[in-house]
């Protein structure tokens, strides 16, 4: 079953990173995000720059542990264009994750990043697998100080393994780098994935698919 979740992961985020590996570069200093605009760009249409501010480049709040009393015992607090207008058409983004002890950020791919991520506190047991055919899994144990990048579009996952809580900080190669969790996506879409294409897909009985919808 883990395997299918594997393969057809691989599969979506393989495709993903083809349609939209790369964005485009900017043709201005800057384009501050305009969120009042109704206009349809890629990304976000710029504010006036005779308006920007010093606080449209700037984010406060990264040194605040977030809440991890959730049943995975992580948060992900991200500063994407939605929370830094000044990113916008720049291509770059960042993120800071904590996890309780055995906090799990569950396996998850970014369609329009690559993700490197630093531990600044604690020790992580993190991995990626590769693409179909070989879904081979690539993991790690990371102490405080170690980097690791995780492709994109490849599904990867986090895991605190140390004795205490730990945080990390991921930079990533998107204004608005997207997240799949691939539970969530197989599982708990609306409307629901039909339950005999899950369960033929993964080869299970459809009373263990319909459970496993309920979960999500
Ligand atoms: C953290 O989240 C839990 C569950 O939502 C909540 O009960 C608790 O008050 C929160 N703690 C803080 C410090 O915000």
């Amino acid at each position: 079953m883990a395997n299918c979740v594997l393969v057809i992961a691989s599969f979506v985020a393989v495709t993903f990173a083809m349609v939209t590996a790369f964005e485009p570069g900017p043709l201005q200093d800057f384009c501050v995000a305009d969120p009042t605009s109704s206009a349809r760009v890629n990304g976000l249409a710029c504010l006036d720059s005779k308006m920007v501010q010093a606080n449209h480049f700037s984010f406060s709040g990264l040194h605040m542990p977030g809440n991890t009393s959730n049943p995975l015992g992580s948060a992900v607090k991200p500063v994407f264009v939605g929370q830094l207008p000044g990113l916008n058409t720049l291509g770059i983004s960042m993120a800071r994750i904590d996890y309780a002890p055995w906090g799990l950020v569950p396996p998850h791919t970014h369609p329009r990043a690559t993700e490197i991520l630093t531990v600044l506190e604690g020790k992580l047991f993190v991995g990626f697998v590769t693409s179909n055919p070989e879904n081979r899994l690539i993991t790690k144990v990371l102490e405080k100080g170690d980097v690791f990048v995780f492709p994109i579009g490849l599904v990867h996952f986090q895991r605190n393994v140390g004795h205490g809580s730990a945080f990390s900080i991921s930079s990533l190669s998107s204004q608005n780098p997207g997240v799949v969790l691939v539970a969530n996506a197989l599982f708990g879409s609306t409307p629901s994935i039909p339950y005999d294409i899950l369960a033929k897909a993964f080869q299970l009985d459809n009373s263990v698919v319909e459970k496993l919808q309920a979960q999500f």
